[in-house]
């Protein structure tokens, strides 16, 4: 029991009281934003009401606890030939831990704003839907290409191996990088909509020098780039040493003969091979031994049509997801429409009552600071 009088001791356990309470509707929301959508609306709205109970309760104790303070150190002071009023510390711990508390509650607004962007009833296409005529962001996306252009030149990229070529293996030719954020983003969204815990691993199937393996960094827990010519391969190890990125790897090897393609939530491949016989037989090894529910990228003609159908089924743009019945994967792009466009992968600062809120809207695509601007605007 910490030393600082009755009154002390009866506000320090109305503070753990209090937290208590109002870590329970907390604890609902997240709860209920952690179910597939739509989300229970009508359950997270009675939650934060409670939090807005809670939270005048919070603020009349907080004039209280100021109160029973000043009193204290009057006591304090009186008892002292010198007059100073010097409180038990047990009194300076309680005003920390009630601040902690106001601290979260300063929060509640914008959490709130948050939750109720991330509640149903407004879905948000995974792909742009396409426009007549002219697209005004295209200008953007062709200078942003080119710039990725230039820096593949300007990282050094080498010339093809001979045997390389002669594998039937495509020059380190990269997709647009536009295109690759647009497809690698909603296979994000993707992945949230499958609510799987611990992160997603990605595999580029023919890396290249590595840029893709790099970019889908920002999305994907763990990144691996798998490439047959050593050239590439050692380039593509050497930029993701020098970016620093600790959830990247890059394998030398044959795509043709790899077997771990059930390793992997998220597969892309942009036309690795040359050859069409080689090209399909890839395509089938990694549909064939893909998990259920493994997300594919493949951005190029063709593929649709051998491998969508029975066991593989588009989801929009190049994406795809493998062991699905079409109903399925209707189902599972329509969740993925519900979730938002943030990637966030971790709370940020100190963890209070909210953090479970904060990290079930991250899990949904959704995150506090995202709303701040409306609110401001
Ligand atoms: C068209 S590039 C794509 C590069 C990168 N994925 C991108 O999108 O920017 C194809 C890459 O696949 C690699 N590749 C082709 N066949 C392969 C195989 N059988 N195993 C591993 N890599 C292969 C090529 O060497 C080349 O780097």
């Amino acid at each position: 029991m910490t030393d600082h009088g009755a009154a002390g001791q009866a506000l320090s356990a109305e503070l753990e009281a209090l937290t208590a309470e109002l870590s329970a509707p907390a604890a609902t929301i997240a709860a209920a934003l952690g179910t597939a959508a739509p989300h229970d609306t009508a359950r997270i709205a009675a939650a934060g009401r409670e939090v807005t109970r809670i939270g005048h309760k919070v603020h009349d104790f907080s004039a209280r606890l100021t109160r029973a303070r000043a009193a204290a150190a009057a006591t304090a002071a009186e008892d002292r030939t010198d007059g100073r009023a010097v409180l038990p510390p047990a009194w300076y711990q309680l005003g920390t831990r009630a601040d902690g508390l106001r601290l979260a509650l300063n929060r509640w607004p914008r959490i709130r704003a948050a939750v109720d962007e991330a509640l149903p009833g407004r879905p948000r296409p995974l792909f742009p839907p396409r426009r007549r005529g002219v697209d005004p962001w295209a200008g953007r996306d062709a200078v942003g290409d080119a710039l990725f252009g230039t820096l593949h030149q300007v990282l050094g990229a080498p010339a093809q191996d001979a045997d390389a070529e002669a594998h039937g293996c495509f020059a380190d030719i990269g997709l647009p990088h536009s295109l690759f954020m647009l497809n690698a983003h909603a296979a994000y969204r993707v992945w949230l909509a499958l609510r799987r815990k611990g992160g997603a691993d990605f595999l580029d199937v023919g890396c290249g020098g590595g840029l893709k393996v790099l970019s889908a960094a920002g999305f994907f827990a763990r990144c691996t780039g798998l490439e047959y010519d050593p050239g590439y391969a050692a380039a593509a190890g050497d930029l993701l040493r020098r970016a620093g990125t600790g959830n990247c790897r890059i394998l030398n090897g044959d795509a043709l003969t790899y077997d771990n393609y059930d390793r992997y939530d998220v597969v892309y491949l942009y036309r690795p091979m040359r050859h069409e016989a080689a090209l399909h037989a890839l395509e089938r090894r990694i549909v064939s031994q893909v998990r259920p529910g493994t997300i594919l990228i493949a951005p190029y003609k063709g593929f649709a049509q051998r491998q969508g159908g029975e066991g593989c089924q588009p989801l929009g743009g190049a994406l795809y997801v493998a062991g699905y019945t079409g109903a399925e994967a209707r189902r599972l792009r329509r969740q993925a429409e519900f979730t938002g466009g943030a990637v966030v992968h971790s709370t940020r600062g100190v963890a209070d009552v909210f953090t479970p809120v904060e990290a079930a809207l991250h899990a949904n695509g959704f995150d506090i600071a995202d709303t701040v601007g409306a609110l401001d605007a």
